[in-house]
């Protein structure tokens, strides 16, 4: 196999790279409508084997030190020969030396080539995310009351051991005590307990539905939080709420009892530390 060279992408990639990408998934996919804006942004970059395109990935450098890893694509006829790797291991490098401290990606659980890749290049899986849904409702749910600014911040300050997450078009981001005050501050986040000890940030969506974004407390608890998010997705015009959160016993638990369902396919997300990479040549 020749040579596989990694370099910054330019504009003039945007061809091939959409030709191989237009049927990644049975829906297509979503690369060529988001390269200008990973362009602009910088950190994208693509392989070529023989002067010919074949690989695209996109590294984001993010709040907090982190280097998100996501896009990797490779032409059909060239996988499984260590692209991927060597794409992926290259924005490593280039996340490194612009002084990110650990790096994260997510896939779904079924995607072994994604995930050999990310296992080679030292990951580790941080936590499990699935998808869950329920029809709107008009559910009674005692208890459940908004948040202030501050309650909300601080219920995603508390230490809880890993790190809080929520879904963004396409990829996973922390969730910060700012995000959560912002909910709060759009009337989008809701408590049981004072001082409380259980929260749902949530947001209304296209669809139009309501989109739950993080979740937090025991399974009576959750159930409560998930009867008042069918309830306000009559609230807010909607047909349903989902939301991909943490895979936690209690808060699925209690969502399943709200009468959420659960995709049992998950998505998994890794996090491997950048301070051991090699700064490049
Ligand atoms: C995921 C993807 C980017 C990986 O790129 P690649 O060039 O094929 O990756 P590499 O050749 O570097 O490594 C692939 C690994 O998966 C392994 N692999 C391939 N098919 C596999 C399968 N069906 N089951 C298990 N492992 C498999 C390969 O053996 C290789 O592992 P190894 O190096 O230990 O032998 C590429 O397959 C792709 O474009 N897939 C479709 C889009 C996609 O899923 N993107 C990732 C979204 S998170």
């Amino acid at each position: 196999m020749p040579e596989i060279k990694v370099r910054p992408a330019r504009n003039s990639d945007r061809r091939p790279v959409a030709e191989f990408t237009a049927r990644t998934w049975v829906w297509g996919d979503y690369i060529s409508s988001v390269w200008r804006r990973w362009m602009d942004a910088g950190g994208l970059f693509v392989a070529e084997i023989g002067g010919k395109v074949v690989g695209v990935v996109r590294v984001s450098l993010r709040a907090g030190g982190e280097a998100y890893i996501q896009g990797a694509r490779v032409a059909p006829g060239f996988r499984g020969a260590g692209v991927g790797r060597a794409m992926t291991s290259e924005a490593l490098r280039w996340a490194s030396s612009m002084g990110a401290g650990f790096a994260t990606l997510a896939t779904s659980e079924d995607n072994l080539p994604a995930r050999r890749v990310a296992e080679a290049l030292g990951f580790r899986v941080e936590q499990r995310v699935v998808r869950v849904s329920a029809p709107r409702k008009r559910c009674r749910a005692p208890g459940v009351r908004p948040l202030s600014p501050g309650e909300a911040a601080s219920l995603i300050s508390s230490p809880s051991g890993v790190r809080p997450v929520k879904f963004d078009e396409y990829s996973w981001s922390t969730m910060t005590p700012e995000d959560a005050a912002r909910y709060a501050e759009e009337g989008f986040a809701a408590g049981v307990g004072d001082p409380p000890r259980a929260a749902a940030f949530y947001q209304p969506w296209e669809g139009p539905t309501v989109m739950v974004d993080f979740v937090s407390g025991d399974r009576a608890d959750s159930e409560v939080l998930g009867l008042h998010l069918r309830s306000e997705a009559i609230s807010l015009s909607a047909g349903r709420v989902w939301g991909y959160l943490r895979d936690d016993d209690g808060v699925i638990s209690g969502l399943r009892r709200a009468g959420f369902r659960v995709r049992s396919r998950g998505y998994l997300i890794y996090r491997r530390d950048l301070r051991t990479v090699a700064s490049p040549a």
